[in-house]
């Protein structure tokens, strides 16, 4: 069965930062650093998801889709980010998966989304080894608790984000600028996964993924030189995330001057035991080109021609096709069935006199998206779900609230929820389509 959802996370959209023992986050930390987010945004109230779940499952059963992916809070777990696991925290959890259940619709969970304790940070974080087993002891607790009744576990999301942003540039938490040095990071958060895939394993978990960004490397030009920039450019978004887990190897860097002195031994068949599905987030393709100055294999050229979100990101809706079937053509049988775990787009959203807000550009993306999906499925790519990013506006990272992904508009002044055009049309498509 093709599943049909809708994606979220839990710094993004819960609030309650100091409720029912939650412990601080690196996400906590960093928003409230002068100059961090725009405008001072910060995660602490959100979309108050927390209080506010029973209508999102409410507006996720209107949508009509057949799973949600969120994401469980480490810290609301652990909030010392190891030993003592705080139950209260995981009630939320096991409310909401209940709920879901009542309404028929799949609980996917995805273990990190980049809220790690802040008291694991202060220890070096996944530049720490001892991160990963941290890791996997935190994924034992959330399964002994919730295995039984969730079936899909995402271990991480967009490990390549986290570390690039996190920490080789700093824009967001937790705000290193390591730039290849922050390569370690990379490997303990793989490393993490295959530790928490085996614990979740051991606890009778059904299916197992990890969800990496993607993106389609496009070289500016013919030149050699712009070839071998691209090809450094997919080897390092792409091929250093994607290899380790469906092949159980790491592509040679050395050609860039970096190597992986911290794989030990047996790491790599932690890594590389077979997963259940791979999830896929995909929002444009990249161009690029030669480096131009010291220090990176490449520079990024920029892809023009297309219509941009109001985050600027261009629309390419064949992106995804070509990413699916080239992911298909590079790993073959070892490719497992695919989830596109996200795909949306942020758009102005201002809501008319009446209060609707009419986001056609959404549409357009969406009905785009999908149709790319169905033409990979037809070229024989095995793809099971798509998940729209995101169920709610809420809290996008470094922009605050000022990047609006939502199906469902929020006001965050006073939290109220008004489902967009996109959301409506979502709801008829998803019915047309069922059991696709
Ligand atoms: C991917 C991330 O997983 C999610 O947290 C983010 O909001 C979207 N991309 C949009 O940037």
């Amino acid at each position: 069965m093709f599943l049909w959802g809708t994606a979220t996370a839990s710094y993004q959209i819960e609030g309650a930062v100091a409720e029912d023992g939650r412990g601080p986050s690196i996400w906590d930390t960093f928003a409230h650093e002068p100059g961090r987010v725009r405008d001072g945004h910060t995660g602490d109230v959100s979309c108050d998801h927390y209080h506010r779940w029973p209508e999102d499952v409410a507006l996720m059963a209107g949508l009509g889709v057949d799973s949600y992916r969120f994401s469980i809070a480490w810290p609301r777990v652990q909030p010392e980010g190891r030993g003592r696991i705080n139950q209260a925290g995981l009630d939320f959890y096991d409310r909401l998966t209940d709920a879901l259940h009542d309404r028929g619709i799949v609980p996917a969970a995805t273990l990190f989304h980049w809220d790690l304790p802040q008291a694991l940070e202060d220890e070096g974080g996944w530049l720490n080894r001892d991160t990963s087993y941290r890791f996997a002891e935190y994924a034992a607790a959330v399964a002994d608790r919730l295995a039984d009744r969730i079936p899909m576990w995402i271990t991480l999301n967009e490990p390549f984000v986290h570390m690039v942003f996190g920490y080789a540039m700093g824009n967001h938490a937790p705000g290193r600028t390591l730039f290849l040095d922050a390569l370690p990071v990379a490997h303990h958060q793989l490393l993490g996964h295959g530790l928490a895939a085996a614990a979740l394993r051991e606890r009778g978990a059904e299916k197992v993924l990890i969800t990496n960004n993607c993106t389609p490397v496009w070289p500016a030009s013919d030149a050699p030189a712009d070839l071998a920039a691209a090809d450094a450019y997919d080897t390092l978004h792409n091929r250093l995330f994607n290899d380790p887990v469906l092949l159980g190897r790491y592509p040679d860097l050395s050609a860039y001057g970096v190597t992986l002195d911290c794989v030990q031994d047996g790491d790599l068949d932690l890594i590389g035991a077979r997963l259940d599905g791979i999830g896929i987030n995909y929002y444009n393709p990249t161009r690029i080109a030669a480096p131009t100055a010291e220090g990176l294999p490449f520079t990024d050229a920029g892809v023009t021609g297309h219509p941009t979100t109001a985050f600027g990101w261009p629309v390419v809706p064949d992106g995804l096709r070509e990413l699916l079937t080239g992911l298909k053509a590079r790993y073959g049988d070892a490719l497992p069935p695919v989830y596109v775990t996200e795909n949306g787009c942020s758009q102005p959203d201002v809501p008319g006199p009446d209060g609707v807000v009419d986001d056609q550009a959404r549409i357009a993306y969406l009905d785009g998206h999908i149709e790319a999906v169905e033409r990979a499925r037809a070229e024989g790519v095995d793809v099971r779900g798509y998940y729209v990013w995101s169920l709610l506006d809420n809290f996008e990272w470094a922009e605050g609230y000022h990047q609006r992904f939502g199906l469902v508009h929020v006001d965050f002044a006073t939290g109220e929820r008004t489902p967009k055009a996109s959301y409506h049309w979502l709801a008829k498509r998803i019915a047309e389509h069922a059991g696709t």
